[in-house]
């Protein structure tokens, strides 16, 4: 398996282009379940779990073409996805349980072909992540569900019909899935208490872009009057906002000055202001955002992880890393998932000060760190041990870099290109 080899210490300069969004491209490439025609996307990041996406889809019936020719230079791809006919309903254990935005295809599935079996994701590793919020949701649109075997049964044999769902709590995921179910249900759907993520607006724009009528995206309520049925679309993934804030952060703890090409300051307002807290400029360019710290400490800024707009858990981990050679203390708090501080062993195997109690973490900053062998168990884990590396004095080795290979386009590339010792040591595996 491949590792990454970093040599810290070295301020970063230049320009990095930011990505299509993973977490906006994974529902959208299952919304071309909803129609028979062709969706044509653009600025579909190349990733491990967009492979994942695509092979998951492709014997449910969806022809997938990937046009890597007409990339643009930030390495986007274009794809068209073409669901004429769904010969297979099923998404399998052995793919849902490598990536679980696999659950995706159970809205789409049941609103066009009345039917889906979709395998529960099981456990992961920053929290039991349970999908009871899709299923239920789905029950209230008129779905029959069993669970049997570690499979979700959904059927909907007359269709499904509009109605008002209020979420207990708010989730991503489960707006996503109810919202590209309700395009094709009976009547007027609401969800009240949704999610407001640019993921889920990029979502109802491409959805509305099908024909659907989706209103209130990005407010708590969204209505979606259904249609008989959508047509195929031409549409353009929105910029990664967590790598956006990922380079952000790495700029930040190298010091130096950094453009962020495509990148919109409004997808990571909570981050940006406690950066300005914290020492760092952020500011808006004409191709996207620059992020520098030229002179000056950085201070330790408390952090607390809420629903879009406040601070995203997956910059919680990156955040820390960033507060761990801060001055003073930053108290950081995670309140959406449950075991999201796998990165804190490592961080303190490298040198960081950090006091767990239950879902805060008290990080007092210290003068550097030091580089290490580490490893991590999840995506973003594994990019604040990055972030901590390239700060370090000395060398870092990361391991299990698969998981960074699943939301990272071009890593070591882009960082690479302004200035930090970055290599990939490939392994046979
Ligand atoms: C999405 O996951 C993202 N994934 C995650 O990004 C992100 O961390 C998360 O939203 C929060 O922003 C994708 O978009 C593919 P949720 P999702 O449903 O939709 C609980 C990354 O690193 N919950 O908003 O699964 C859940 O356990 C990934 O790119 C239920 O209780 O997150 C959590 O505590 C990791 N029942 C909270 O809600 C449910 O049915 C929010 O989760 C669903 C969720």
């Amino acid at each position: 398996m491949d590792k990454i080899l970093i040599k810290g210490g070295n301020s970063l300069n230049g320009a990095i282009p930011i990505s299509g969004a993973k977490n906006a491209a994974l529902p959208i490439m299952a919304a071309s379940i909803l129609t028979e025609d062709t969706l044509s996307l653009s600025n579909v990041p190349d990733l491990a779990d967009i492979k994942t996406m695509a092979n998951l889809l492709e014997p449910m019936g969806v022809e997938i073409a990937v046009d890597r020719r007409v990339n643009d230079p930030q390495g986007g791809q274009r794809m068209d996805l073409r669901a004429h006919a769904i010969v297979d309903t099923t998404a399998p254990y052995d793919l849902v349980r490598k990536m679980r935005a696999s659950v995706f295809v159970l809205g789409p599935l049941l609103a066009r072909c009345g039917t889906a079996r979709v395998s529960l994701p099981g456990g992961c590793a920053i929290g039991a992540r349970p999908v009871d919020l899709h299923v239920q949701g789905l029950e209230q649109l008129g779905a029959e569900i069993t669970l049997d075997g570690g499979y979700i049964n959904a059927a909907a044999p007359r269709g499904l019909r509009g109605a008002k769902i209020v979420f207990p709590k708010v989730s991503v995921g489960a707006t996503e899935n109810l919202m590209m179910a309700a395009t094709l249900a009976k009547g007027e759907t609401q969800l009240v208490n949704a999610a407001c993520e640019p993921e889920v607006i990029d979502l109802a724009n491409c959805l509305n872009a099908m024909g659907a009528d989706i209103e209130g995206a990005g407010c708590g309520v969204i209505v979606i009057r259904g249609a008989p049925s959508l047509h195929g679309a031409s549409y353009a993934i929105i910029p990664d906002r967590i790598e956006t804030g990922t380079y952000a952060i790495v700029t930040a703890v190298t010091g130096g000055r950094v453009e962020l090409v495509g990148a919109r300051l409004e997808h990571i307002a909570a981050l940006a202001e406690i950066l300005v807290r914290a020492g760092v400029d952020v500011d808006e360019t004409e191709n996207g955002l620059s992020v520098s710290r030229v002179n000056g400490h950085l201070k330790g800024v408390d952090i607390m992880t809420e629903p879009f707009p406040g601070f995203p858990t997956d910059l919680q981990a990156q955040a820390m890393s960033l507060m761990t050679v801060a001055e003073g203390a930053a108290m950081i708090t995670e309140t959406i998932f449950e075991n999201r501080f796998m990165h804190v062993p490592e961080l303190m195997r490298m040198g960081a000060n950090i006091t767990v109690h239950h879902g805060s973490a008290l990080v007092r900053g210290v003068d550097r760190l030091r580089g290490a062998p580490v490893m991590a168990t999840d995506l973003r884990a594994s990019v604040s041990l990055v972030v901590a590396a390239l700060a370090a004095e000395g060398e870092t080795v990361i391991s299990r870099v698969y998981h960074l290979d699943r939301g990272y386009e071009r890593l070591e590339a882009k960082l690479a290109a302004c200035g930090a010792e970055v290599e990939r040591l490939r392994e046979a595996s």
